[in-house]
């Protein structure tokens, strides 16, 4: 569908009200389309998210995941778009628009802000992911499943490699994770409250996996290190935020919503998640060609993260001995 073939469709779902494409992005996973609709006094912003390559059931399930965290988290300082409807056959999902800065654009100095700022980002980041946990929980003993037929040679060899530690950690929950958990996918909205900010998740799951929540833990340490490969993260102000301590808030934060000391186990699954994450972002042909991650990610990667992997064992470069030693 182009640009005004989904102008044409709004206009048919809402009756009546005038509908402006005002701008079009196109992304690594779909095309996102922003639409002003007007009718008389009431004035609507929308985003209509049209998958490439889906499968009708996954794109239901995006919207069922969008509505289910919606819904369930009544929070103020963080929820997620209001989902509107949705069109799996046509790989079509339609939520409000949400006002507000992608925390991977902070990180990466687009859009700077002050250090305090971005801690309280993180900070919010960790309780959003500990609210999805909640909401997403699968009973302890729910045995692992990640669809074995899907391309996640890297996400299934961690899993193998990890079950026997998975009983001696003390993260013992089991979740639906929300797999792609990293800054490209919250948007922070300057507010009023008393943390000056509200933070919304998008791009929920759109598989039905159950998975141990290092994974996601995993997932947004490695987006912080991605980040922080680039300029101009990478060489404006030299310190001004550090991926290490970053992350160390975030894990914090969130530890304290799921009320969990994690200790050496944990730290092990996390670390071993991060490299399954560095693996699977190498094979390049699961990637589309759309939008600024791929391209970063395949630059990092020629760069980096062969290092990284030659260094064989997993508490290379993080976690921090220190950190552990405390847990
Ligand atoms: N409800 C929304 N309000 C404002 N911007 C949005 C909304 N949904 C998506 N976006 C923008 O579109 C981008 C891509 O959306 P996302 O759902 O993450 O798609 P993809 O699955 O392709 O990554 C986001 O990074 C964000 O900038
Ligand atoms: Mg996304």
């Amino acid at each position: 569908m182009n640009r005004d073939e989904v102008q044409e469709y709004i206009k048919e779902r809402y009756p009546g009200f005038t509908v402006k494409s005002k701008k079009t992005i196109p992304c690594r996973n779909s095309r996102i389309f922003m639409l002003d609709l007007c009718k008389g006094p009431i004035q609507d912003k929308i985003v209509v998210k049209i998958s490439r390559n889906y499968q009708p059931s996954e794109v239901a399930l995006e919207f069922a995941n969008l509505s289910r965290f919606y819904y369930g988290c009544k929070d103020e300082a963080f929820s997620s778009p209001q989902p509107l409807f949705v069109d799996a056959e046509k790989g079509i999902l339609a939520m409000r628009y949400v006002q507000g800065v992608n925390l991977a654009h902070m990180l990466h100095e687009i859009r700077p802000v002050s250090l305090p700022y971005l801690n309280g980002a993180v900070d919010l980041s960790g309780m959003a992911l500990a609210k999805f946990h909640r909401l997403f929980r699968q009973g302890e003993n729910e045995p692992i499943s990640i669809d074995y037929t899907a391309p996640e040679d890297d996400i299934n060899r961690f899993l193998a490699e990890s079950q026997e530690r998975m009983g001696e950690c003390n993260l013992k929950t089991m979740v639906t994770p929300f797999f792609d958990f990293t800054s490209w996918n919250i948007i922070i909205k300057n507010n009023r409250s008393k943390r000056g900010m509200m933070l919304y998740l998008i791009d929920f799951p759109r598989r039905d996996y159950v998975c141990t929540p290092h994974l996601d833990l995993a997932r947004f340490r490695f987006g912080l290190e991605l980040v922080k490969q680039f300029p101009p993260a990478k060489f404006f102000g030299l310190n001004r935020w550090d991926a290490d301590s970053l992350f160390d808030r975030f894990l914090s934060s969130y530890c304290r919503e799921m009320h969990v000391v994690l200790n050496q186990d944990d730290l092990w699954l996390i670390a071993r998640a991060r490299l399954a994450n560095i693996r699977r972002a190498q094979d390049l042909t699961r990637k589309g060609r759309y939008g600024l991650q791929p391209k970063l990610e395949q630059a990092y990667l020629q760069t980096f993260s062969r290092q990284w992997l030659d260094q064989g064992d997993v508490f290379s470069k993080w976690p921090r001995m220190g950190l552990a030693e405390k847990a």
